[in-house]
């Protein structure tokens, strides 16, 4: 799937701009951004609910942009699953093959091979209401599967879903994504979600997309300082780097251990890349925060406040102490755009 140059206005506002994204086969792409930055109208630009103002939609090397959501070869899995209240989780399964008017047999057989892929075969005939949330979900996602679409679109999938039941479902998502090989685009604002399913990644912001990569490089080398800041916690300094060495607009010098491009007027750093080392820089310690599996460290250094995470065989510091920090790795940026 393919979409080149999209854009959409609506209620006078260009909502997306200039978009381009390739999905290949098989490939599960999430589009990742903040709310109301254009991933639904992206999505249902794809799906045929919308029409782009400029720009093409290419699904199988066909341009499917002007054609309704019926004649393209995708299926849609609404924020609300739109489920029909009235009609048993057979039924709305069952409905896109009916209305195909395919022979009855076959109906019954694709929906209870979907059924019995997302695990529902002992809820056939429930109606919605009388199931879970996560039930739900499956049913939304099975009605989309039994049609076979060449292209697979997810809108904020778990939304609905409490945090528990979401790392669990997202997991069975990616599972009968990749059994089928299904072509799929996922739209989430939730990076542990894009991180955890996508093969790619695309970081959206105010209609445009700042970054397309794998999930390790678009974490290891955010592109832009707004990818580095929404993907993970980011120390962001005014400053630059200079012979391996963070120099902060405040005049503290700090070393950093790993090569790094030099330049830029401001450093970013992750907190788990901020060190204790004897050595290093004199910081103050400001909170302590246990968080589980890793301890949060406020810190001020000069005029600059930092946050680093420490592992759980590190040294706790305690409020008050002063701390010797080094960066383990830091990224320059000029414009907002990664240097290097
Ligand atoms: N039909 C519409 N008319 C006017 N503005 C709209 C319409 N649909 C969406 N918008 C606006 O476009 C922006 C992007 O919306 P949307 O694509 O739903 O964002 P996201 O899914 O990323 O949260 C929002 O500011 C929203 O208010
Ligand atoms: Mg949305």
């Amino acid at each position: 799937m393919h979409l080149s140059g999209v854009a959409k206005d609506l209620g006078g506002r260009r909502i997306v701009d200039d978009l381009d994204l390739d999905v290949a086969s098989g490939e599960l792409v999430c589009l990742l951004g903040p709310s109301g930055c254009g991933k639904t109208t992206t999505l249902r630009m794809v799906a045929g609910f919308l029409s782009p103002d400029l720009g093409n939609v290419v699904i199988d090397g066909r341009d499917v942009t002007t054609l309704p959501p019926e004649r393209r070869p995708t299926a849609m899995v609404f924020q609300n699953y739109a489920l029909w209240p009235h009609m048993s989780v057979f039924d709305n399964v069952a409905f896109a093959l009916k209305l195909r008017r395919l022979p009855r047999a076959e109906i019954t057989r694709r929906v209870g091979e979907m059924l019995e892929l997302v695990g529902l075969t002992h809820h056939l005939r429930s109606r919605p209401a009388y199931i879970s949330g996560g039930e739900q979900q499956r049913v939304a996602l099975a009605r989309a599967l039994v049609q076979e679409p060449a292209v697979l679109l997810l809108d904020e999938p778990l939304s609905n879903l409490d945090a528990k039941l979401r790392v669990r479902v997202r997991e069975d998502i990616r599972d009968i994504q990749q059994r089928l090989r299904i072509t799929t685009l996922v739209v989430t604002h939730d990076q542990d979600e894009a991180l955890s399913i996508a093969d790619r990644v695309a970081v959206m912001n105010g209609g445009r997309i700042e970054q397309v990569a794998p999930p390790d490089t678009l974490y290891r080398r955010p592109a832009t300082r707004f990818v580095g800041g929404f993907v993970g916690a980011m120390n962001s300094l005014p400053g630059k780097i200079e012979n391996e060495v963070a120099l902060l607009a405040d005049g503290t010098s700090i070393a950093v251990l790993t090569p790094c491009a030099p330049g830029g007027t401001e450093i970013a750093v992750r907190p788990e890349d901020v060190v204790l080392a004897a050595g290093g820089t004199a910081a103050r310690v400001q909170r302590v925060v246990p968080r589980g599996h890793f301890t949060e460290v406020v810190l001020e250094v000069g005029e600059t406040r930092l946050r680093a995470y420490l592992g759980p065989d590190d040294p706790r510091p305690a409020p008050d102490d002063t701390a010797a920090i080094q960066f383990r790795r830091a990224l320059s940026y000029a414009d907002g755009q990664l240097i290097g």
